[in-house]
């Protein structure tokens, strides 16, 4: 079983002093930081690129993980390299899936697969061997603070189930609307590793919003 992360999503800090809120998610103990790049083709938003990404890393001390909303990852997933631990991709976008994963890995870094609430647990069967994680998506990507889709539990309940019996190693993710909660639904589903963006960076404290999201 893999320990618990939280990845607090920096689109959902005040970018006006992203320095700050960078040492600040980390002083209440974020594990990673995770970074939501939006192209404006895959998703209907744009939010920022490889330079923003590299300003994180050069303030961060904790490893980055960068979600790739965009239409083409396997064109742009080696600019993210430099400054990423992780680096996922969506299942949905225009491109050789499997071959943008191995990719992803020749570079040195661990991969993860995403798929859309509307994307059936059966489009990403065929890449499971390949992936370090797989990010359940529980709200419509493009935009923080929407509400949690609680359908979704059955997808990250089938994610567990699946690795189990293939005997697979890969982490479940799950990133939308997650607060303490449905931090607690979606680990009692099988999630380990959760994305917070609103519910941690809005919270009167960040320490104790993410205690919570960690379910201690
Ligand atoms: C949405 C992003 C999420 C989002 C999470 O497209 O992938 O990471 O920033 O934000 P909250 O936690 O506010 O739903
Ligand atoms: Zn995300």
């Amino acid at each position: 079983a893999h320990s618990i992360v939280i990845a607090p999503s920096i689109l959902a800090c005040d970018f006006g002093r992203l320095h700050e809120e960078v040492r600040r998610a980390e002083a209440a103990g974020a594990d990673w930081l995770h970074l939501d790049v939006m192209d404006g083709h895959f998703v209907d938003n744009i939010s920022f690129g490889p330079a923003f990404v590299d300003f994180v890393a050069k303030v961060a001390t904790v490893p980055l993980d960068v979600h790739l909303m965009v239409e083409r990852p396997d064109h742009y997933f080696p600019r993210f390299v430099k400054s990423a631990a992780n680096i996922t991709v969506h299942v949905e976008a225009q491109h050789d899936v499997r071959k943008t994963l191995a990719g992803i890995r020749e570079m040195g870094r661990t991969c993860g697969l995403s798929l859309r609430p509307a994307t059936p647990f059966e489009a990403v069967v065929p890449y499971l061997d390949q992936i370090d994680l797989l990010l359940v998506m529980t709200v419509v990507p493009g935009f923080g603070g929407q509400p949690f889709m609680p359908e979704m539990l059955t997808k990250v309940q089938d994610a567990r189930d699946r690795r189990e019996r293939l005997g697979m190693k890969y982490r479940i993710e799950v990133d939308g609307g997650i607060n303490e909660k449905t931090a607690a639904q979606t680990r009692e589903a099988g999630a380990d590793t959760f994305v917070a963006g609103t519910s941690v960076f809005a919270a009167p404290d960040m320490a104790e919003a993410m205690r919570k999201v960690r379910g201690v």
